[in-house]
């Protein structure tokens, strides 16, 4: 009920976490491109904490990582006025168990809130975070700000529009991978006609 950070997730979500590992995926967060799916699948069991970088030209809005030479992450601070990177910290992140531990005993930072950025410091602490890089093959979106929102709107309107294709149709990637059957499909699509998305679902059962 109340925006106290995002590190709460793992504290209203404890139960539901339970003994498992967990990803924690922002909505407001957009990810878009090819072997995405892969790679998020390759790092679906961590040990540790992993979580990605990619380059920004604001990345003072955002979580920032520094590397070395080498790669070796040197820090992460939430939203630096002055960044010691481009490398924002996108809202995908995924932990091993400890990670209900490590929120629960976070402290709410200076804006208030139980911070992301802590949860990952502390596992940067103890040597077990890994950041991979998030290339420029990859769009990340952010949706947080009125232009960004027109910007990422604008980004799908004109890859949908070009491929025939659509974005993020999860009935979709249900169905493909075999989540659900075709007459599954049917009943999601029925409800979304008029708004043109069960056309774009229907279509794929006579595709
Ligand atoms: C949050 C995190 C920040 C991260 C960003 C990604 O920022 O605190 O580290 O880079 O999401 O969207 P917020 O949405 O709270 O401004």
């Amino acid at each position: 009920e109340h925006p106290n950070g995002l590190a709460e997730a793992f504290i209203i979500g404890k139960e539901f976490v339970g003994n498992d590992k967990v990803a924690l995926i922002l909505g407001d967060n957009i990810f878009y491109g090819t072997g995405l799916a892969e790679l998020l699948q390759a790092n679906n069991n961590p040990e540790g904490g992993i979580i990605y970088a990619y380059h920004v030209q604001d990345p003072e809005r955002y979580g920032v990582v520094d590397f070395d030479k080498e790669g070796n992450v040197l820090s992460i601070e939430e939203k630096p006025a002055q960044p010691k990177s481009n490398y924002a910290v996108p809202g995908i992140y995924f932990y091993d168990n400890s990670v209900l531990e490590i929120a629960a005993n976070i402290q709410p930072s200076p804006r208030g809130e139980l911070e992301i950025t802590d949860v990952n410091k502390e596992y940067l602490k103890q040597g077990n975070l890994k950041v991979s890089i998030l290339d420029r093959g990859t769009a990340w979106l952010d949706t947080g700000t009125f232009p960004s929102l027109m910007q990422a709107g604008q980004f799908v309107q004109v890859i949908e529009e070009r491929q025939g294709l659509k974005i993020g149709a999860i009935e979709e990637a249900a169905y493909k991978m075999g989540y659900i059957d075709a007459k599954q499909l049917e009943t999601i699509a029925q409800p979304l006609l008029k708004s043109g998305y069960g056309v774009h679902l229907i279509s794929l059962l006579e595709r």
